[in-house]
């Protein structure tokens, strides 16, 4: 449910934290890489939910997460820093929420490679001034990450979320907040659900495939298999990934949807989730099937039979198993899969690698040639 007549900060839930420490620690990341890799480029950040910058429990929300994780990737990189300036965008629509904000930015020092920019509008609007503002991650090459962070289901038209991911160098994470969704499609005119559900998808889709019949955790999945189809639609955007998170293992909260054109910012993403792994109070599941089943990034044996099947009397080069890896299952990568595969199940029939001392269970994609599944 979207929290109603919440004050200007409120307390944050332990998913809430993971959440922004997983953006935190994939922004190092993804900073460092593009500040190593693009010349004179600079790096756009927008947060389009931005909320008052931290938690009545909490000294950081995700602004705050943002700001330290670009200041520690300038500092970690050094003088391999060859990209422009980072800009960090924050729009939030609540006027109180938006002045805390700015305080809490104003009270730290961030050093003049990092510039803020922020917006007291709704998000739609907001990001037309980013446009304006800066430009060139919108119409050129130049980097652009969106955090989108809404509270409930509505105020992100899915037109936007092409138009930003149309950018050849953007990345989306965005929550998704699937059991709004199913609210708006059960009550049916009263929350003028198709002109709200088409915005959100895009078009009428969902109209053949939501049934108000499903029950809660088939009608959560069908919206996130829609959604994510709607996002590989768009041209380029091959790496799409949802993770649930959940207080509990049977109550949903949210999916964080992450979308990519490159195959290392999902790989990175994941790296991030696995840095802040199931601490007891949340939890992470794939939320790609119909079934409620948890995961864990340490057990590869309860994924290696899917790319089995997926791949089942073929071949496959590394770039298609890297490919299936990120896409179908929570690894960064299929090595660990493979090695199940070989080492415990005899399922792999031929491993052409390079290396001709190849040690079984390995998996080097420099010298992988394919690898024929039985
Ligand atoms: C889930 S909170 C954001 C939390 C923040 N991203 C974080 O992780 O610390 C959502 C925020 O969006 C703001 N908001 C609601 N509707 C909005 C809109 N249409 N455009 C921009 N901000 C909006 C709310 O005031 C609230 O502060």
């Amino acid at each position: 449910m979207p929290p109603k007549n919440l004050p200007t900060i409120w307390n944050a839930p332990p998913h809430t934290i993971a959440k922004i420490e997983m953006l935190r620690a994939y922004l190092v990341a993804w900073f460092q890489i593009l500040g190593r890799s693009r010349r004179g480029q600079d790096l756009l950040y927008v947060d389009g939910f931005a909320g008052p910058g931290e938690y009545s429990n909490y000294p950081t929300g995700s602004p705050l997460g943002a700001l330290s994780a670009a200041k520690q990737a300038l500092e970690l990189t050094g003088s391999q820093w060859i990209a422009g300036k980072i800009h960090c965008a924050f729009i939030e629509a609540d006027i109180d929420r938006i002045n805390h904000l700015v305080q809490k930015i104003e009270s730290v020092e961030h050093g003049s490679n990092i510039e803020t920019h922020w917006y007291r509008d709704e998000f739609t609007s907001g990001l037309q001034k980013v446009m304006a503002e800066v430009p060139r991650p919108f119409t050129a090459q130049h980097p652009l990450f969106v955090f989108i962070d809404p509270f409930g289901a509505t105020g992100v038209p899915f037109s936007i979320v092409k138009q930003l991911l149309s950018s050849p160098c953007s990345e989306v994470l965005l929550n998704l907040d699937a059991d709004g969704i199913g609210r708006i499609f059960h009550a049916g005119e009263h929350a003028a659900h198709e002109q709200n559900l088409n915005a959100i998808f895009d078009g009428d889709e969902w109209k053949t495939l939501l049934n108000t019949n499903d029950p809660s955790p088939v009608l959560h999945r069908k919206v996130l298999q829609l959604y994510k189809a709607k996002l590989r639609s768009i041209p380029k955007v091959q790496y799409v990934f949802a993770f649930e998170m959940r207080t509990s293992a049977y109550a949903l909260n949210y999916y964080l949807v992450f979308a990519s054109q490159h195959p290392l910012g999902l790989e990175k993403m994941k790296e991030a989730m696995r840095k802040i792994d199931q601490s007891g109070n949340y939890c992470f599941s794939d939320a790609k099937v119909v079934q409620n089943s948890l995961f864990r990034f340490d057990e590869p044996q309860q994924h290696s039979l899917d790319l089995y099947n997926h791949f089942r009397a073929k071949r496959a080069t590394y770039d298609e198993l890297r490919d299936h890896a990120l896409n179908e299952s929570p690894f960064p990568n299929p090595k660990s899969m493979l090695r199940d595969l070989e080492v415990k199940r005899n399922l792999i029939e031929e491993v052409k690698s390079k290396d001709s001392r190849r040690r079984k269970g390995t998996f080097n994609e420099e010298k992988l040639i394919y690898v024929k599944f039985r």
